[in-house]
């Protein structure tokens, strides 16, 4: 099967045949856009006002990258991808307003998801669409009552296409490099504002233009750009379009 009937088919099942969410299934706010762009302050700030469920999709994708470390796998061969992906699982722990706990075995490794070596390795086997497949069943399993705020690149196209609300979250490249700039000065490391515009460009463009589950908005996506707003803005346009769904 092709990724594109992959994805048809996963739109097919997810919708009821009136083309809406399906009743049975609890509410998805789907949030994706490119790295930077505030998903992950937004997202956690929507779970804990309308007290829903979490899933930061780049973590388990993180995950998976560290896993295919911890194996020793070839990140360039699908095959040894998989194999690693078989032999490890990664769990995740919700800690209500502080994140998320994340286990390989009885590992910790919340820290060394947030690295950039983590991040390259997880955007290298994101291309790969037998790996995305395997991940979309962990994805899905995070959509629990009362709701779910997911937050990631193809929430809205590939892995919730019936979401009760789809956004597509952005900011200006240089408005995305100098959070990340404070960020990491937070954590004592500094950088270049060239070096994070240029790691930023190069992730952006892998992103959006692989084959499979490309960056893109969903058609049907509510497009906010965050460069000019803070997180509290961006939620309450977020919370003013869900309840006018
Ligand atoms: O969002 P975050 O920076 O943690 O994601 C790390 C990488 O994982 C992204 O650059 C992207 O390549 C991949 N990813 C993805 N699909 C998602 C979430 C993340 O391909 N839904």
């Amino acid at each position: 099967m092709t990724s594109v009937d992959a994805d048809k088919q996963a739109e097919r099942g997810a919708k009821s045949s009136t083309g809406h969410e399906r009743d049975d299934l609890p509410p998805v706010i789907a949030i994706d856009g490119p790295s930077g762009a505030g998903k992950g302050a937004v997202a956690q700030v929507l779970a804990n006002q309308l007290n829903y469920h979490l899933l930061d999709s780049g973590a388990v994708y993180r995950a998976a990258a560290i896993i295919c470390k911890k194996a020793g796998a070839d990140i360039s061969s699908e095959s040894s991808v998989l194999a690693a992906l078989d032999a490890f699982q990664a769990t995740f722990h919700p800690q209500g307003t502080d994140g998320v706990v994340v286990m390989i075995g009885e590992e910790n490794i919340t820290n060394e998801l947030r690295t950039q070596q983590t991040a390259e390795i997880a955007s290298q086997i994101a291309v790969m669409q037998p790996i995305r497949a395997a991940l979309l069943d962990e994805q899905r399993s995070f959509r629990q009552p009362p709701g779910l705020i997911a937050d990631g690149r193809d929430m809205g196209t590939v892995v919730f296409p019936d979401a009760q609300l789809k956004v597509f979250l952005t900011a200006s490249v240089e408005e995305r490099a100098n959070r990340r700039a404070k960020q990491l000065k937070e954590k004592g490391i500094e950088t270049t504002m060239a070096v994070l515009m240029a790691e930023i460009d190069a992730r952006d463009k892998r992103d959006s233009t692989r084959e499979h589950a490309p960056l893109k908005a969903a058609h049907d996506a509510l497009f906010i750009d965050s460069s000019s707003l803070s997180i509290e803005e961006v939620v309450d346009l977020i919370v003013n379009a869900a309840s006018s769904e």
